[in-house]
């Protein structure tokens, strides 16, 4: 007689199995990603599966008993104890009686994937790089004289095939107890780095270990630096935290400082200890929040600019304010916590993704690896937006990437009333074509300026000033309705009809928000505003279309806007102020932080770094510094929208 069926899904997988066979073995042997850390043992639970029993007819799957094994004493002991979610057993406990079909749900999956909120954002599929093992550990034998640390590593071998893994000496430090506390029984947690270099334990637990191991996604940036606690089996976000980067009182933009450091020996130590104690106060930020050890943090991905990039790592960055602004290293780096004075666990490492350029750092790397240009059939440009624009453009043919010196305009700074995007802020701007009136929305407010309740509903929060966003959306509306001209320039009280003009010497400023009668300061937009905005506008546009010069194109199919403040822009009022090059407004979308999503698919999924570390070799990278084209665009653009360029949407 044949032996039993036994179909796996969701994969289709199938095989004919002997009578007995374990389901965990079948799915091994089948290749069926199923999950287990304690080897069979029937502790972990990592191997639940939801059997249906039956026979299979055209009907599909009748229910039948006896296909499975009945429940053993391990099984029975374990849903006592811990409880089985019903329908379900242990893969590694039941054994094949007849033919079977085997569902294997999401949780049981080593390699699941993560869900994402974006339709269109790619796929997270779990591949840790960090994973853990139970392993039954031999007795010393006096007459078969050999270490703890080398019949663990047997142990390894034997049990899950770990052909070369070595310890450290804190390996070392923790193994005789861990093991002697646990019977000799005990759960290691394992780093495999890239696959080529020995795997290291990284940590020893008595016993099987219930709890959790953490890993960290951080976005180094310029201004803000923010952290994403993962759960490194599961994935799950855990907890998210961001501070301020205390290095702008260095200087605000990057060149600042590159100049900061030139100007002052020793300069480059000073930022580099700020930002690694920066680090550590959002690690103990984030653990706490989560209420964990940070010594439970066995791993953490980085992604930065190539100035933070340097400044972590304790290198110079003034090489990196001249031509041909030379990289210490291009690559990706795998370094110990304690390499950068990190508070978390002392053996956990650090994975930094590779840089592009000298301008295009690890965090343009990171929104690579999340949006995937070099996989996309349509032309995507994709930017950045930050005091450095950093542009991606291309398709699974060819990307190419460069940076432009936007400045903090699009962050608020160098505005009159401009702030960062934050409670009490101008984030969002209409005003009425006809009467020239404005209504906007404040941050932490629900309702719109000119609706019942405004007043009460701000609070004594009160308006503070106005984002990058807002500013934005003022400008362009303001061009929508004519106040200001193709060239930037606020018009009169006579020429736009409206009182809201306030006279200012020789230029204008629009009054946005009467403080004086509502609370608050009184909110500008002055001729100033307009220039810092045309000069950060005129820049983010002429990278990308200097990009669109060497790939040879007039148009792209669709735009992605990265970064917390892309998140933010309007697609419509940044086509308005002709920020990105013209596309249908429905195919410009929002990202939200790209970065550190990339950096959050590095951390769990140990297969990606050597995708981006591919990708990143094959993008070409064009310096905007020495391109003449680029001033040509960026005078060109400096008109609203432009000065040539055809924008339907304003004509519309
Ligand atoms: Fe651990 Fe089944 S593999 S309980």
């Amino acid at each position: 007689m044949k032996d039993p069926l036994v179909i796996f899904t969701p994969s289709g997988k199938r095989g004919n199995f002997p009578v007995g066979t374990p389901i965990l073995t079948a799915a091994r042997q089948l290749g069926v990603d199923l999950d287990s850390v304690c080897g069979g043992r029937g502790i972990c639970s990592k191997c639940q599966i939801t059997p249906a029993y039956g026979e299979f007819s055209k009907h599909g799957v009748t229910v039948r008993d006896g296909a499975l094994s009945e429940w053993n004493s391990v099984e029975e002991r374990y849903k006592s104890k811990r409880g089985l979610t019903e329908g379900r057993r242990l893969g590694c406990q039941a054994t094949v009686q007849g033919d079977v079909v085997i569902d294997v749900p999401p949780e049981s999956q080593v390699h699941k994937q993560v869900v994402r909120k974006r339709a269109e954002a790619r796929e997270i599929v779990m591949d840790p790089a960090t994973r853990l093992y139970y392993v039954e550990v031999e007795e010393p034998d006096m007459h078969a004289p050999s270490g703890d640390l080398e019949r663990l590593v047997k142990a390894l071998s034997e049990q899950w095939g770990l052909v070369h893994v070595e310890g450290d000496l804190r390996t070392l430090q923790m193994l005789q107890p861990a093991l002697r506390k646990g019977a000799w029984k005990v759960t290691c947690a394992v780093y495999h780095g890239d696959g080529l270099g020995p795997a290291r334990i990284v940590q020893v637990w008595p016993g099987y270990y219930e709890g959790t191991i953490y890993g960290l996604a951080v976005d180094l940036g310029s201004t803000t630096i923010a952290g994403h606690l993962c759960d490194l089996q599961t994935g799950a976000v855990l907890a998210s935290s961001g501070l301020m980067n205390p290095q702008i009182r260095f200087g605000e933009d990057l060149m600042s400082r590159v100049s900061y450091s030139m100007m002052n020996p020793g300069g480059h130590k000073e930022m580099t200890r700020v930002v690694r104690d920066a680090l550590n106060a959002l690690v103990s930020q984030i653990a706490a929040e989560a209420r964990i050890e940070p010594a439970l943090i066995l791993e953490a991905v980085f992604v930065a600019n190539p100035v933070m990039h340097h400044l972590l790592l304790g290198i110079d960055a003034v090489e990196l304010g001249q031509a041909p602004f030379a990289l210490a290293t291009s690559g990706a780096l795998t370094l110990w916590a304690r390499e950068l004075d990190l508070d978390m666990h002392p053996d956990a490492r650090i994975y930094i993704l590779p840089c592009i350029a000298g301008h295009v750092g690890a965090d343009a790397a990171a929104v690579a690896l999340s949006e995937a240009p070099n996989l996309s059939d349509d032309l995507v440009l994709i930017v950045d937006v930050g005091t450095n624009a950093e542009i991606l453009l291309g398709n699974r043919d060819k990307v190419l990437a460069c940076s432009s010196p936007t400045g903090p305009a699009f962050e608020g700074a160098q505005i009159s009333s401009g702030q960062r995007a934050a409670p009490g802020a101008i984030e969002r701007v209409e005003i009425d074509p006809e009467s020239k009136e404005p209504r906007f929305r404040v941050i932490g407010c629900e309702i719109w300026s000119d609706e019942p309740g405004f007043t009460e509903a701000i609070g004594a929060q009160g308006i503070t000033g106005i984002c990058g966003s807002g500013i934005i959306e003022a400008i362009a509306e303001m061009r929508m309705a004519g106040l200001v001209d193709g060239g930037g320039l606020i018009g009169s009280a006579a020429q736009t009809g409206t009182t809201r003009m306030v006279e200012d010497g020789r230029t204008h400023s629009y009054l946005l928000h009467d403080g004086s009668a509502k609370g608050g300061p009184r909110i500008l937009v002055t001729q100033g505003d307009v220039r810092a905005i045309q000069l950060a506008k005129s820049a983010l546009y002429a990278g990308a279309r200097l990009l669109m010069d060497q790939l040879g194109v007039d148009a792209v199919d669709r735009v992605v806007l990265a970064g917390a403040f892309g998140a933010h822009i309007s697609p419509k009022h940044a086509m308005v102020l002709g920020m990105i090059p013209d596309c249908p407004v429905e195919k410009v979308t929002s990202a939200g932080n790209a970065a550190g999503t990339g950096a959050r698919i590095a951390l769990l999924n140990s297969a990606a770094r050597r995708e981006i570390e591919g990708t990143v070799g094959r993008i070409q990278k064009v310096e905007t510094a020495v391109e003449p084209r680029f001033q040509e665009h960026f005078v060109a653009a400096n008109h609203i929208p432009h000065k040539t360029a055809p924008f339907d949407l304003l004509r519309a």
